[in-house]
């Protein structure tokens, strides 16, 4: 497919997303993403919140510096001069990557997403491995499924630190851009390919911190939380270590969440209950071409 407009039923246009589209898709995937957390929250789960304006900009950060990269791998559904729905991709070395997904509610379930999904399907159509992760959406679920990923239950960890429980970890230093090459390598090691420019935009995003010693090396990035935003590590021993610190940053009495953890990284379950956190699952890690990645937490959409 050309990066041209497709007409799909109902009027509705398929083509290339531009920079003026971001706001709108911006809110679009916000109301999306919301509408689906009150649809599908346990009950015993906090009440869904919108996405913060703060979380809106570092969206918009995020999906600029997509579009800029992988023009062609940014899609979105007009009606009537609205934007309807989006999916944003990008190609890192050999892996494909899906960023963002999103239908309007009400014109969810019509083909619509097909169409977003396949323009950016065909963005990777060269690589070698597909990574996203899937909300708990059964139609997203279905589109990944029908499109060859394979599915790997993703659990999160979510509570109160308990601070007596954490470790003294002497070999974290905090991380910089001269941790890229590192950081690079680390990321063809564990997921098979490096995030290269991405992680310009995570040092904006996050606090970076390192281990670099000769037993292991490994990063982290760590929200205002304390909660670790992505983790890749040499060894277990050493992603565990970078958790931890992670956690130790978190306020006393704040809820703080380890994210984007499958069966393959059972160090982090180990982790988050030793810190007294409970276990819960959301999602799934879709994988096309490749096994779990480990020691690894991905993060949400630069995976
Ligand atoms: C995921 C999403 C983008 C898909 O867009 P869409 O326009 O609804 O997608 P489509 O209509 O092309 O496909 C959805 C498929 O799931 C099916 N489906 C819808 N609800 C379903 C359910 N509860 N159970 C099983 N299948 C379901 C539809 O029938 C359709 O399958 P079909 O084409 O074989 O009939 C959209 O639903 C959405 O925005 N969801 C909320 C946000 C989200 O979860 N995004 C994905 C983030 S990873």
């Amino acid at each position: 497919m050309a990066a041209s407009a497709q007409e799909v039923p109902g009027g509705v246009i398929v083509r290339p997303a531009r920079e003026a589209d971001l706001e709108a898709m911006s809110r679009l995937t916000a109301r999306s993403y919301h509408e689906l957390d009150v649809r599908t929250r346990q009950r015993d789960w906090p009440d869904p919140e919108m996405r913060s304006p703060g979380r809106s900009n570092h969206w918009i950060r995020r999906t600029h510096h997509t579009l800029h990269t992988d023009p062609e791998g940014c899609w979105v559904a007009e009606a009537e001069g609205e934007i309807v729905g989006c999916a944003v991709s990008r190609v890192r070395e050999l892996m494909w990557i899906l960023a963002s997904f999103a239908v309007a509610p009400g014109l969810q379930g019509q083909g619509i997403g097909e169409q977003l999904l396949a323009a950016a399907l065909h963005h990777g159509r060269g690589c070698l491995r597909g990574m996203l992760a899937a909300s708990a959406d059964p139609g997203a679920v279905r589109r990944y499924r029908l499109a060859g990923f394979s599915l790997h239950p993703q659990m999160f960890l979510t509570g109160v630190v308990n601070r007596d429980a954490l470790p003294l970890v002497e070999r974290v230093r905090e991380g910089s851009a001269g941790d890229i090459d590192l950081m690079n390598s680390l990321d063809r090691r564990t997921r098979g390919a490096a995030h290269l420019s991405d992680h310009d935009v995570l040092l904006e995003q996050f606090r970076l911190i390192v281990i670099d010693q000769p037993g292991g090396q490994g990063y982290a990035y760590v929200d205002e939380t304390g909660a670790p935003a992505l983790v890749a590590a040499s060894t277990r021993r050493t992603a565990a270590d970078l958790v931890w610190e992670a956690l130790a940053s978190t306020r006393p009495g704040s809820t703080v969440s380890v994210s984007h953890v499958t069966a393959a990284n059972e160090w982090a379950v180990d982790v988050g209950m030793a810190a007294r956190l409970s276990l819960h699952q959301s999602g799934y890690l879709c994988l096309r071409g490749m096994k779990p990645p480990t020691p690894y937490l991905h993060h949400g959409s630069l995976l």
